[in-house]
């Protein structure tokens, strides 16, 4: 009989820990393994072409640690390489497995938070350009007009630790009237990216009273808590141990200084490299 194995959670950087946090609160009982390609991040401004190529990489190094699922915790990879690795990788590599991604839980709900139907998606340029929160949001909610703003500057600041000072409440609330400036009757704000969770305190100094800042990982722990409960044949493989691994591309001493803030608990991180 195969070994039981952990669940794989990958992020371009720090951004998923805020999305394995939420997870692990709601399943604490499996096992976790945690990648940040933080030598490569950002992804936002790469390229379609790279975005696959450095998350197929990732996912190759998981599903060689043994994990039967893997969760793309990061938007920009959800949005740019997913699709492509689930049909088109996924059935030459190992049938058995499975990669989930980020934007189409979050789009499956996000509908129900607004009532004047009229939602902001905040996200990296990748996200936005490829469209795909317009897309998979219209599915599920054809009547929600879907308002995007690229914040190019916000993942820079969230990955050098600039994000509660006053530079950063000046380029949230730059991206936030120009969302705005747009649509008067948002009343929902979506963070659709990873990173941005560590913004919410300026984001929320900027935005109206009455507008709600909806962050995604408790969307996604509720979506994966759902799916595992109804394929008993990939979570039966999971193994249940209640602990967590950290890997990082870049050196690891960085890592775990910075990621702690992101996690809320010390942990020590190794190092890998992906090719
Ligand atoms: N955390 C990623 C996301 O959710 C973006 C960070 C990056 O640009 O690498 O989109």
């Amino acid at each position: 009989m195969q070994a039981k194995q952990p669940i794989g959670v990958f992020d371009s950087g720090y951004g998923g820990l805020t999305i394995l946090k939420k997870i692990k609160h709601k399943l604490p009982q499996y096992d976790y393994i945690y990648l940040g390609d933080n030598a490569r991040a950002p992804y936002g401004t790469r390229s379609f072409e790279t975005v696959y190529e450095y998350t197929l990489q990732a996912v190759k190094w998981f599903f060689a640690q043994g994990c039967p699922l893997v969760i793309i915790a990061c938007n920009t990879a959800s949005a740019k390489a997913l699709r492509t690795i689930q049909q088109n990788d996924l059935p030459n590599i190992d049938k058995e497995k499975r990669v989930l991604g980020i934007v189409r839980p979050t789009s499956e709900v996000i509908g129900n938070y607004s009532k004047t139907k009229k939602i902001g998606i905040l996200a990296t340029r990748g996200t936005v350009n490829s469209a795909s929160y317009k897309i998979e949001i219209n599915k599920f909610f054809p009547e929600v007009e879907v308002i995007q703003k690229a914040c190019p500057i916000w993942v820079p600041l969230v990955e050098y630790g600039e994000y509660e000072n006053e530079g950063a409440d000046f380029f949230v609330k730059k991206y936030i009237d120009e969302l705005l400036q747009n649509e008067k009757d948002i009343d929902t704000i979506l963070l659709a990216c990873t990173h941005y969770p560590l913004l919410k305190k300026s984001i929320e100094k900027a935005v109206p009273e009455d507008v709600q800042i909806i962050t995604q990982g408790e969307i996604v722990a509720a979506s994966l808590k759902d799916y595992l409960y109804r394929h008993p044949e990939i979570e039966s493989k999971i193994s249940k141990g209640e602990t967590l691994e950290f890997y990082t591309t870049d050196e690891e001493e960085g890592f775990t200084a910075q990621a702690n803030i992101f996690y809320g608990e010390p942990f020590n991180a190794k190092q890998i490299h992906l090719s």
